[in-house]
């Protein structure tokens, strides 16, 4: 059994992936979750009972055998390496993952590297989510171009986004003015076109992860991306409309029989009786909803249309993260 320790154990993402070790009973010996001074000495209830926060330091974690950072990149870009010579460290922020020396992985697509590096990088949510309903499309009928529009929630920005959601949801409906202050707007009752910071050719950094992490998991770094992202005022689980051209030709039963057999996916597709992916019930779910797929108008019989929803607490963050683990002691 293993010494785990947790960095940024109390944040949206380290709650999850404090669960998701639980349930999915990962060989957990010892758990030791760090935080700095601020909440260092304060309890914390989990499935493995009460838990005292201890201080960080780098000696400590690098005592353990697999190291969760769940906190900030430029937390991660100081301490990730260092702890790393002690622990497997698994980094969920964007510090490391286009760094060549660094796998960047999504299990059902690239897991054997996780036996390769003592530095692993999660991908960006949005890009896990997409990923894993695209590589079994790509391996069947080889994807040319890809074209995502996003629809992501609140707990993206972690729980002070889902706090400044549900508390501009109740000044918006008492009549008082919503405040902004984690989303460049107010989310309640609106959509924001605008995750992350602009780049210089126009995309948000978000955007461009989709393109630049996808690229690399997928071993393809011509494949043609291009993403809009937009934050809604849902709390969570991330959704994306997916338009690709493929080389070969494709149609949507085989596509549905590529997906159905595909891990990380569950097809949904039956829009006569309403059923198509949705976060109402993708929410705590580990697998990838994916539906609505139908052959696309301008590409014909080499492209399709899907709508896809993913937990991005889970798949997106801390379930991907645990499975990595996984596939390193495997
Ligand atoms: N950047 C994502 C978001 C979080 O803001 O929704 C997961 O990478």
């Amino acid at each position: 059994n293993l010494h785990v320790g947790v960095i940024g154990a109390t944040g949206a993402v380290g709650v999850e992936l404090i669960n998701v070790m639980f349930d999915r009973n990962f060989p957990v010996g010892e758990l030791t979750l760090f935080a700095s001074e601020r909440s260092a000495g304060k309890t914390m209830e989990t499935k493995y009972g009460t838990k005292t926060i201890a201080l960080f330091s780098v000696e400590e974690a690098k005592q353990c055998d697999i190291v969760f950072l769940a906190v900030s990149g430029d937390f991660a870009k100081e301490f990730a390496p260092q702890i790393a010579k002690g622990a497997l460290v698994i980094d969920n922020s964007s510090a490391f993952r286009m760094d060549d020396d660094v796998p960047l992985i999504v299990p059902e697509i690239n897991g054997a590297l996780a036996k390769t590096a003592k530095l692993i990088a999660n991908p960006n949510c949005t890009t896990a989510i997409a990923a894993v309903a695209l590589w079994p499309l790509h391996q069947a009928f080889g994807l040319k171009k890809v074209i995502v529009s996003t629809y992501q929630a609140a707990s993206g920005a972690g729980q002070p986004g889902m706090n400044e959601l549900r508390e501009g949801l109740a000044a918006g409906l008492e009549g008082k003015p919503v405040s902004a202050e984690v989303f460049a707007h107010p989310l309640a009752f609106n959509v924001i076109p605008h995750i992350d910071s602009f780049q210089e050719n126009g995309y948000t950094r978000e955007e461009m992860k989709v393109t630049w992490e996808t690229r690399k998991i997928f071993g393809e770094p011509n494949l043609a991306v291009s993403c809009t992202a937009v934050r809604i005022p849902i709390e969570r689980t991330h959704s994306e409309a997916i338009v690709i051209e493929t080389e070969k030709v494709v149609t949507p039963a085989a596509a549905r029989e590529a997906l159905a057999k595909a891990k990380g996916v569950k097809l949904v597709d039956d829009p006569a009786n309403n059923v198509y992916p949705m976060p109402i019930n993708a929410t705590k779910q580990y697998d990838v909803e994916v539906g609505r797929i139908r052959t696309n108008l301008i590409f014909g019989d080499h492209g399709l249309e899907l709508f896809v929803a993913g937990d991005q607490l889970l798949k997106g963050a801390a379930l991907n993260a645990v499975q990595i683990a996984e596939a390193y002691i495997a």
